[in-house]
């Protein structure tokens, strides 16, 4: 496969299942197995860009099945290096309302037993304080004045919802945003070496911030249609947008480490 027939993609979540006008399909073997679907690939703003919805093309991946490590590793093979994420969030609190889009600044990962690495054997502790390319977030919250700029996420395993104590304790430790998606999705990026920015839909109100019957997967993907326009306004403005993803930190970490996997397109 060679590695430049895409250097920007977007993987599409709840409810976005397909970015782009007349793309080109790349089916994809990776060591870890098969990517979430075939890989589609097109011209936005001058820039090649791969189109990859995480739930498959027809949702056949909950959340706790993605395999995301071949998605990665697929995405990196074509040769992307800037990884746009949009998901649908629940808010945990009211700093957020729902149809708000946030672009998170941290992560907490209380995901179970899902394999978050690539890393199988040797010492390679890669730096995560900052799991969000800074240089992406500041495009996509150039791109448009409504945009919230930070906030932490919380990514639990799902498929099921929160109970309403466990949604309160997120709240109470001062976290924004909760979705079941953003990890290893995150983690395994920054092990590919690409700059990663995760594009937060409030689609609902948590059951903790809610006095109601708690959060259904209904008004979940009513939120994302009625906003999917624009958000897929947003990621072309952000495409147009984009640095030059040369000298990152998201990628330079691993500069004179002797990685212990593959990362492709680079030796
Ligand atoms: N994705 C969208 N809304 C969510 C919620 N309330 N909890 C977990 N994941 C979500």
């Amino acid at each position: 496969m060679s590695a430049d027939i895409a250097d920007v993609a977007v993987i599409g979540g709840t409810g976005f299942y397909s970015f782009l006008d007349d793309p080109d399909e790349h089916t994809v073997e990776t060591p870890y197995g098969a990517p979430s679907a075939a890989i589609a690939v097109g011209t936005v703003a001058g820039r090649r860009v791969a189109f990859l919805p995480r739930h498959g093309n027809h949702h056949e991946f909950p959340p706790h099945r993605i395999n995301h490590r071949a998605n990665l590793w697929a995405l990196r093979s074509l040769g992307v290096r800037q990884v746009l994420a949009p998901c649908a969030v629940g808010g945990l609190r009211h700093t957020v309302e729902p149809g708000d889009v946030v672009v998170p600044d941290q992560l907490v990962d209380r995901t179970q037993g899902r394999v978050s690495s690539y890393v199988e054997t040797g010492a390679v502790h890669l730096p995560f304080a900052d799991p969000y390319c800074d240089r992406i977030t500041a495009t996509v919250a150039a791109a448009d004045a409504r945009i919230k700029k930070g906030g932490t996420m919380v990514v639990i395993e799902g498929p099921r919802f929160s109970t309403r104590a466990e949604s309160q304790h997120y709240a109470q430790q001062g976290w924004d945003l909760i979705n079941m998606t953003g990890a290893p999705e995150a983690m395994l990026a920054r092990e590919m070496r690409q700059c990663y920015a995760a594009i937060a839909l409030v689609t609902d109100m948590d059951a903790g911030a809610e006095t109601g019957s708690g959060v259904g997967q209904e008004e979940v993907f009513a939120l994302f249609k009625a906003n999917l326009e624009r958000l897929k306004g947003l990621l072309t403005d952000t495409v147009a947008a984009l640095p030059d993803p040369d000298g990152c930190s998201c990628s330079t970490w691993a500069d004179g480490m002797e990685l212990t996997y593959d990362v492709p397109g680079t030796t």
